[in-house]
C-alpha cells in the first residue's frame, strides 16, 4: 500500500499532461479480474437485514442501508469511520484487507457532498430504510480497493497494471468514469 502510494507519488508528476495519457483508454474493464477480491461475509447481519436478501446476496441498497445502520456506520448522510473499520473487522477476514478498505471509505467520504448532489439530482432519498448513500459509499470504497489491490492478490500483468495506472489517474472515484478534460 505505502508502496504503491509512493510509487504513485513519485511517478505522476512526471507524466506529461493529463490529456496525452487519459485519452488513450486502455481496457480497463480488465482491473476487475486483476485483483482477487476477499470474501466478504455478511452472514452476521442476516438475521438484523434479512429481510432485504436477494436470492441469498445483499446487493441492494436497502441490504447495504441496512448492515450500515446496524454497524452504526452511517450518522445521517456521513461515516462514522470508527464503526466502518469495526464493520469491515467482522465482513472481512483478513486484517489486511480491512486496511485497504479503511483507507477507501476514508478516501470515500470525502465524497461526500458529491454524492448527496447526485441523489438529489435524481430524486432519491438521502437517509432512511433505502437510501442510497451506504451503497454509494460502498461502491466507491470498493473501487479504491481495486486501485490499491494489496500485492499478495494482485496479478502484475502489463494489462493490469496499465489498467490501474489509468483508472487512478483518469477515472473519476465516484462514479468509475472518465473524469472530464476542460
Ligand atoms: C452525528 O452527527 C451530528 C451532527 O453532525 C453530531 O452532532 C453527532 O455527534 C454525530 N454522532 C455520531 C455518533 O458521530
Amino acid at each position: 500500500m505505502l508502496h504503491l502510494l509512493t510509487w504513485v507519488l513519485i511517478f505522476i508528476p512526471a507524466y506529461p499532461a493529463a490529456e496525452d495519457v487519459c485519452s488513450q483508454r486502455p481496457d480497463v474493464t480488465a482491473l476487475k479480474n486483476c485483483c482477487k477480491l476477499p470474501n466478504l461475509d455478511f452472514s452476521t447481519y442476516n438475521s438484523k437485514c434479512s429481510q432485504y436478501l436477494v436470492n441469498g446476496v445483499h446487493i441492494s441498497p436497502c441490504s447495504f442501508e441496512c448492515i450500515f445502520q446496524a454497524s452504526k456506520a452511517l450518522n445521517g448522510t456521513s461515516l462514522v469511520m470508527e464503526n466502518i473499520e469495526k464493520m469491515l473487522k467482522v465482513i472481512l477476514d483478513s486484517d489486511k484487507f480491512v486496511k485497504v478498505y479503511v483507507d477507501g471509505f476514508r478516501s470515500c467520504s470525502t465524497q461526500e457532498k458529491v454524492m448527496i448532489r447526485n441523489l438529489k439530482r435524481r430524486r432519491m432519498p438521502l437517509t432512511g430504510k433505502c437510501s442510497s448513500m451506504a451503497l454509494m459509499y460502498a461502491l466507491c470504497a470498493h473501487r479504491y480497493f481495486y486501485r490499491f489491490c494489496p500485492d499478495s492478490v494482485w496479478s502484475k500483468s502489463s494489462v493490469c497494471n496499465e489498467a490501474r495506472e489509468y483508472s487512478i489517474r483518469c477515472d473519476d472515484q465516484l462514479t468509475g468514469l472518465p473524469i472530464k478534460i476542460k
